[in-house]
């Protein structure tokens, strides 16, 4: 029987969910499984998703908040918004679907999440080894030299503040539309994806790239698989199999299958 080391037992969970036993045997046999996480997975932690009908870009334009030359056309209103985004995620605390991934790693030693997020919600429920594809919205750096801010501090500073070194503004860490991603989270997924043997993707639309082709990688590479989404995303008819539920359900419910086994 594997053991959970010490995380706490998530018995209690209600109804069942029939995992499959391939899933079962696969994830209890793997050396190594990997979490591609989305908004999906904050949702639950009252962090807004972005395509949800009444996610963020229902509400805002990206085009005028999430890229350079708004933020260059207009730094103090980019950085407002960025600050109201900010102040979400400072209150909000992870749910059970981060903890039931970081539990993973007490089964699976070899257990990486790779996140959309910038929430650093990960992080906080205790993920060792999380990759994070589009910045962290806690961190922040000068646009005009690159000089890294990431002083807590800025975080509830509602004007945007310019540079000690070049006078340029500072802005926060994230990706925005337009930006490449960061070279080397998008090497190391690329690399844990080939590695993997099942990959989990949780909580994503499947829609942005190249976020969306980590889970293909895998594939290719011989993983199993698996979706968790409350709605079919383009991922589902390539995925081995496809949960339907929220990750704050479906997870922890896995993780006690799983150990139990
Ligand atoms: P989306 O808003 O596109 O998709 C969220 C997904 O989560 C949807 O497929 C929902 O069905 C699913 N979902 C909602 N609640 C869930 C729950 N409790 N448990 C599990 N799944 C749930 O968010 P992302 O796919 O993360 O990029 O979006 C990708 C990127 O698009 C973001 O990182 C952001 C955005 O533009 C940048 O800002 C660079």
């Amino acid at each position: 029987m594997l053991t959970n080391n010490g995380f706490p037992s998530m018995s209690n969970l209600g109804t069942t969910i029939d995992f499959s036993p391939t899933l079962v045997n696969r994830i209890a046999q793997a050396p190594s499984i990997l979490f591609l996480t989305g908004a999906g997975v904050s949702a639950e932690s009252g962090v807004a998703t972005f395509r949800a009908a009444d996610g963020l870009w229902s509400k805002f334009r990206p085009e005028e908040l999430a890229n350079v030359d708004a933020f260059l056309a207009n730094p103090q209103m980019v950085w407002e918004w960025y600050q109201s985004r900010r102040e979400v995620v400072l209150n909000a605390r992870p749910n059970a679907g981060h903890y039931a991934m970081a539990a993973f790693e007490g089964v699976i030693p070899e257990t990486t999440v790779i996140t959309q997020n910038i929430d650093g919600l990960h992080q906080e429920a205790g993920s060792r080894d999380v990759v994070e594809l589009h910045g962290n919205i806690r961190k922040n750096f000068c646009q005009g030299c690159g000089k890294r801010y990431d002083d807590v501090d800025f975080l509830t500073e509602q004007l945007v503040q310019q540079c000690g070194d070049c006078g340029g503004m500072i802005r926060p860490d994230v990706v925005w539309f337009g930006e490449l991603l960061p070279q080397q989270a998008i090497a190391r997924a690329e690399f844990l994806a080939r590695k993997a043997h099942v990959i989990f993707s949780v909580g994503t639309s499947s829609l942005v790239w190249p976020a969306a082709g980590i889970p293909l990688i895998g594939l290719e590479a011989g993983a199993y698989i698996v979706e968790v989404n409350p709605d079919p995303t383009p991922l589902t008819n390539h995925a081995h199999e496809s949960i339907r539920g929220t990750s704050g359900d479906v997870l922890p419910r896995l993780l006690e299958r799983v150990v139990g086994s």
